[in-house]
């Protein structure tokens, strides 16, 4: 199996990729034969869909081929305004068959542990035929990090994450059967 670790956010300062190295750190420590990768929403210059350069359009498809190349995901996401970022949410708009018939699962931070964003999040994800877990992790701005920066996730998070590896890896392998 090889499951893509999504950041979702670009800006400066972001929380993101902290966020996406523990979880990657994790996965890597299960040893269970499944590839984790982060895959950085950064390293790709995206346009605005509808606008762009030639340039860009080339990093569409770098995208949806790099999207397509996982059995599952785990999305990072930070929440903006009770919602998922808008340059997450323009990227996905890129992609549709790359996720068909796969899993997704959903690591959140925010005030209320990126909960608002996930759910709209698992919407969007319903029309991809994406299934999504039941596990969900919630990192507490105020409790997991120092100052709303510094990343220092309370121990008991650690068993929501292997809650949500065993869940995100079981139904890669169910899925994997059907594509
Ligand atoms: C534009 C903006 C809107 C935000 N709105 C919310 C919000 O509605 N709920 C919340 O819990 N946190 C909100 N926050 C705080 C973010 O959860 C926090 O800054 C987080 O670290 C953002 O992710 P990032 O660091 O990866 O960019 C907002 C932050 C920004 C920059």
């Amino acid at each position: 199996m090889k499951i893509g670790i999504l950041t979702t956010t670009v800006r400066e300062g972001r929380n993101s990729l902290k966020v996406a190295n523990w979880v990657l750190e994790n996965g890597l420590k299960r040893n269970d034969g499944t590839t984790y990768e982060i895959v950085d929403l950064k390293d790709f210059d995206l346009p605005i869909m509808g606008l762009g350069t030639s340039e860009q359009f080339l990093e569409v498809s770098r995208w949806q081929e790099k999207i397509a190349e996982f059995d599952g995901y785990i999305i990072i996401t930070a929440e903006y305004n009770h919602a998922p970022s808008g340059v997450f949410k323009n990227a996905l708009d890129f992609l549709k068959p790359q996720f068909a018939d796969k899993v997704a699962s959903f690591v959140g931070y925010g005030g209320v542990g990126g909960a608002r964003a996930i759910e709209q999040l698992k919407l969007v994800f319903s029309e991809y035929q994406v299934a999504t877990t039941q596990r969900q992790v919630n990192l507490m701005l105020m409790v997991d990090f120092i100052n709303m920066s510094e990343f220092a996730p309370k121990d008991y998070q650690l068993e929501s994450l292997e809650e949500l590896f065993v869940q995100t890896n079981k139904w890669a392998k169910a899925l994997k059967t059907i594509r």
